[in-house]
């Protein structure tokens, strides 16, 4: 995905089934492609960023049907919900694509003639096991339930048979170059986890696909053959061609075809890292540099899904709170890649610290003193000083390396990274203490200068946080006195020392208000557990247990017991969890491996008590994100006045050692 040398940059979002309500877990792809979008842009690349809806299929087909419209005017009825949450989100896309456009289907025909022609796709008869919800054939080796009906392992419906005459996609002719191209590209499928998945389920073998319908009428017929309908995924998945061009605008296409990257989340991983490259390659077109599978937001343990009933409606936290907060919010929290449970308290606790603490006191504090210090104009400074050099020069290594996480999809880590410098900068105006030369007459260039090193400071944080927070970004550089909007200003362009005295800078608005929790969740407030920490982000498995002391224990079986994976681990370093008052993070060695767990024993031990110290892991615990860090087991400990106590080995015990 990298790509320096390239002028373009295409990045795609899934296009959306249209009678779903856009919730947090869509709006998160979409953000991820805005922000990304937005960054390539300030990098000098053409950009073109993709998003839309998918219109056909059974599924909208049957909705309308209960409604008694047709699927076209239902589509129509609600792509709006999609468009005005991206707009609420600022989110900008270069074009939103519906699948019920014309240059779609008449791109989507022209693919699949050429491939009928060229024998890729055949006529035969399938039967076979179908999720209506999911518009998908479920695979052979779903068991049948005891009804007699297998249900689908996604959504957790009951399929129906479907028995048809059908064109095919020869998809199993396309096995050895998909495995040949993934062994060749190995960015293909990001994470590398998600790439062993793909090439372990291609590595066992490809049947021929089955890709049309006659039974659904609300599709792209086929040509020449009207009473089939070319299958919803088929269709689908040619948006991000027909979405630049394809067929209709060559010069365009060719400009940015093949993509940068595909975003999608890692339920439609095999649509997309199996299915479609075969496609291209039959039609002998490039394929996409880069699938990246990214996590799921859950709900209390579960996918967010409409289907589930558990999804949480973006607009209570857009009209709270704008959307820069939630922009931040999921792309600091968790790395791409990894689930993360969202909550409310989550949310509100990293807005808080991070948002109204960090870079809302910051920007204020120096703008307030501007005003009261200079009546709103920087004043002439003396020479630059050796703290001031080094926020200067920090700012040059954190933009490096902001960069490189940008270009890289490490969106977390160039928000952590920024953080780092907002944490000097603020760190620098507390050191410094303007206040106290304030008093002083003969210290005004001094003053001058501190104040002119924070107001850089903050010019320079919004530029670097514009792809997440752009409307933030803009608020802040009109703060400082710029008339262009930091969007406009390459990175490759932007100084640190661009600000001369005499810029006349306004009085601070608040950026970022603090929100309390009740007031935000008025009725429904859950009391936040008593340190103030996080208490979604926090797995607390044995609170949960000691909470439940009358329920009577469950039993496990010793084949339960031994799921587990217990290993002692010695500790290499720990480091407190910042902004956690509970949180340390260990990086252990595992004996084969080192890892990194976060635990919640920092009320009882410093972290110089735990280095070089052997502990129980439980190691095969799936990882989690706990306040924006990843946690890669558990330690266990025992619990006392609800404080951890740890159990050490004495003795010579190698790490990596079984504990049973
Ligand atoms: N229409 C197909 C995609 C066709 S692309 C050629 C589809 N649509 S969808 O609306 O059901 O979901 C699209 C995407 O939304 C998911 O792949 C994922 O990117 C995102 N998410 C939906 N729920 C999500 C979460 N709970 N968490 C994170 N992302 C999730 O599939």
């Amino acid at each position: 995905m990298e790509k320096k040398s390239k002028k373009t940059f295409y990045v795609t979002t899934p296009i959306y089934y249209v009678n779903d309500v856009p919730h947090i877990g869509h709006a998160y792809t979409t953000i991820i492609a805005d922000t990304l979008a937005r960054y390539h842009k300030m990098a000098g690349r053409e950009v073109f960023f993709l998003t839309g809806t998918d219109e056909h299929g059974q599924k909208i087909e049957k909705a309308a049907a209960e409604r008694g419209i047709t699927p076209l005017a239902l589509a129509d009825a609600v792509v709006g919900r999609t468009r005005d949450l991206w707009k609420a989100l600022n989110i900008e896309p270069d074009f939103f694509i519906r699948t019920t456009m014309a240059v779609h289907e008449k791109g989507v025909q022209k693919l699949f003639q050429a491939l009928l022609e060229k024998g890729d796709i055949f006529k035969g008869e399938y039967k076979g096991w179908y999720c209506v919800s999911d518009e998908n054939f479920l695979a052979e080796d779903v068991p049948i339930g005891t009804d007699g009906v297998k249900v689908c392992p996604d959504c957790g419906k009951k399929a129906v048979i479907v028995s048809e005459a059908t064109y095919f996609f020869r998809l199993s002719a396309y096995q050895q170059q998909l495995l040949d191209h993934y062994a060749s590209h190995p960015q293909f499928v990001r994470p590398p986890s998600r790439m062993n998945e793909v090439s372990s389920f291609v590595r066992s073998g490809l049947k021929d696909l089955s890709i049309t319908r006659t039974t659904v009428q609300w599709g792209i017929p086929v040509p020449g053959d009207p009473a089939h309908t070319i299958y919803v995924w088929f269709d689908a998945l040619h948006n991000y061609v027909t979405g630049i061009g394809y067929g209709e605008n060559e010069n365009q296409f060719k400009k940015f075809w093949p993509a940068q990257v595909h975003l999608i989340g890692k339920d439609i991983l095999r649509f997309h890292a199996v299915f479609w490259p075969a496609f291209l390659m039959a039609s002998g077109l490039p394929l996409p540099e880069c699938v990246f599978g990214h996590g799921w937001w859950l709900k209390d343990e579960a996918k967010m899904s409409k289907s589930r009933g558990n999804v949480l409606d973006p607009y209570t936290i857009i009209n709270a709170f704008g959307p820069d907060p939630l922009r931040y919010f999921l792309l600091r929290e968790i790395p791409l890649g990894l689930d993360g449970n969202f909550s409310h308290e989550g949310f509100l606790h990293r807005v808080n610290s991070d948002l109204a603490n960090d870079f809302g006191n910051l920007v204020h504090r120096t703008l307030t003193m501007v005003q009261q210090y200079f009546g709103g104009t920087l004043g002439e400074m003396e020479d630059e000083g050796a703290d001031d050099r080094a926020i200067r020069e920090m700012y040059e290594k954190v933009k490096a390396s902001v960069r490189s996480h940008y270009e890289s999809c490490a969106l977390n880590k160039a928000l952590e990274e920024l953080w780092t410098f907002i944490g000097a900068a603020n760190k620098y105006l507390a050191d410094n203490a303007p206040w106290k030369l304030a008093k002083d007459p003969g210290r005004r260039g001094r003053l001058a200068r501190v104040l002119w090193t924070g107001a850089a400071a903050i010019r320079g944080a919004g530029h670097l946080a514009a792809p997440v927070m752009p409307g933030s970004a803009v608020r802040i550089w009109d703060l400082v006195g710029e008339s262009v909007s930091p969007q406009s200003v390459l990175f490759d362009d932007f100084r640190f020392d661009g600000l001369r005295p005499g810029r006349e800078m306004k009085a601070p608005l608040p950026l970022f208000p603090r929100v309390d929790l009740k007031e935000f969740l008025g009725q429904e407030a859950k009391p936040a557990i008593p340190s103030g920490e996080d208490s979604a982000a926090v797995p607390q498995p044995n609170e949960a247990k000691m909470k439940t002391k009358e329920t009577p224990m469950d039993i496990i079986t010793f084949e339960e017991f031994k799921k587990l994976d217990l290993r002692v681990a010695q500790v290499i370093r720990a480091e407190r969890v910042e902004g956690a008052t509970k949180l340390l993070k260990l990086q252990i060695n595992l004996g084969t491996e080192e890892r990194q767990i976060v635990a919640g024993v920092a009320e009882t031990y410093a972290p110089e008590d735990l280095v070089g110290k052997k502990i129980t892991v439980v190691a095969n615990l799936k990882p989690a994100v706990i306040r924006g860090v990843e946690s890669q087991g558990m330690l266990l400990a025992g619990i006392k006045d609800g404080k951890a106590v740890i159990p050490f080995f004495e003795g010579d015990i190698p790490p990596g050692s079984k504990v049973q």
